[in-house]
């Protein structure tokens, strides 16, 4: 089977994934409204192209709070990678450090981040940490992140308490039994999402700059109300983010949401974007309205469950692909 662009690597994961697992990936909350907005938004936005302007050399590298990457798409983090493929995370860290770009790697992995780390030493990571009840547990994460070389910590802020995902409930998915949150082993019985703590406020901003000397971005943000508190609690970076569809059901697609946050945000802090991402095309239209740089979700999901590691650069070589050729017929 050719693998032209990213809904072949959907279909395929499609196929062969176990249902439960597929139907995990896919999830939406409720009747999957925002999660399927996400990727409408982007057909409902036109180019207006110019022409004749010399693009037989371009340049599509970018950087990350001062740190070059390849062109401007990360892997946004996701849980249970060993679901799509046994080696898990250690094939997405691989697959990202030979792309050179950015992995945020779950709280939620099925690896360590020790092990993460060593699978590809020098790769560009950042740790995404959701706050647990249990503080200490956090704490120790998130300096073991700092030790092993993360280079930026990511707060996930839409996450109180799990969205309603209707398949899960139905199907009632758990992990396997072989399979296991790494990083929680010892400190939780595994996968009681109730354990988060959906006190977390701003203030706990200063709680965490108290544990790092790492930069904060903060994921989930959606209005320009927030944008502006997350730049007075001083975070070096935003992602626009619904959680790609899966927390609060009939929300704006992301791509509508990065307008007002880019404007109040005014260049002090570094905005980017996730959700829906599946074309070349819709890296440039969320660059052109002002992200620094997106991340894909499933996408990435997708290319691990087809082939591990290749098949997760074989993602994100597409995607770099059909980027490098929208900017040019953009002109
Ligand atoms: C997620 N997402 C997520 N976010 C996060 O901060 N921590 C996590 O552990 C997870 N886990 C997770 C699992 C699965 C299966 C999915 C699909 C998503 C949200 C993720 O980071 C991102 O916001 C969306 O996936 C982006 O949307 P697309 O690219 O999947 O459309």
């Amino acid at each position: 089977m050719a693998m032209v662009c990213l809904s072949d690597f959907e279909a395929y994961a499609k196929k062969y994934l176990p249902k439960i697992a597929w139907d995990f990936f896919a999830a939406g909350a409720d009747d999957c409204s925002t999660r399927d907005e996400n990727i409408l938004a982007y057909k409902r936005i036109r180019f207006r192209p110019r022409m004749l302007r010399d693009v037989s050399m371009m340049d599509i590298k970018t950087k990350l709070l001062g740190t070059e990457i390849s062109f401007p798409v990360g892997i946004a983090p996701t849980g249970f990678h060993q679901l799509a493929w046994p080696d898990g995370e250690k094939s997405t860290a691989r697959a990202a450090k030979a792309m050179s770009t950015c992995y945020i790697a779950s709280t939620y992995s099925t690896c360590t981040l020790e092990e993460i780390s060593a699978a590809a030493p020098g790769g560009l990571r950042w740790f995404q940490l959701y706050i647990h009840r249990n503080r200490a547990v956090s704490q120790q994460l998130v300096q073991r992140a700092e030790a092993l070389g993360f280079q930026a910590l990511v707060l996930t802020a839409d996450l109180p308490y799990t969205g309603k995902r209707r398949d899960d409930v139905r199907n009632g998915f758990r992990l396997p039994p072989h399979m296991k949150l790494k990083n929680l082993e010892g400190a939780f019985e595994v996968c009681k999402m109730s354990l988060l703590d959906p006190s977390v406020t701003w203030n706990d901003i200063h709680w965490l700059r108290s544990l790092t000397h790492l930069p904060i971005v903060i994921k989930g943000i959606l209005t320009k109300e927030d944008a502006e508190l997350a730049v007075r609690h001083g975070v070096q970076g935003i992602i626009v983010s619904n959680h790609g569809g899966r927390q609060l059901d009939g929300g704006l697609a992301t791509i509508d949401a990065l307008v007002e946050i880019v404007e109040a945000v005014q260049g002090r802090v570094e905005v980017y974007l996730d959700g829906g991402i599946r074309k070349g095309s819709d890296v440039l239209k969320a660059l052109a309205l002002g992200a620094k740089c997106v991340f894909i979700g499933r996408p990435a999901l997708w290319g691990l469950a087809y082939k591990g590691e290749e098949g997760l650069q074989e993602v994100l070589r597409i995607l770099q692909d059909e980027f490098r050729l929208s900017m040019a017929l953009a002109g």
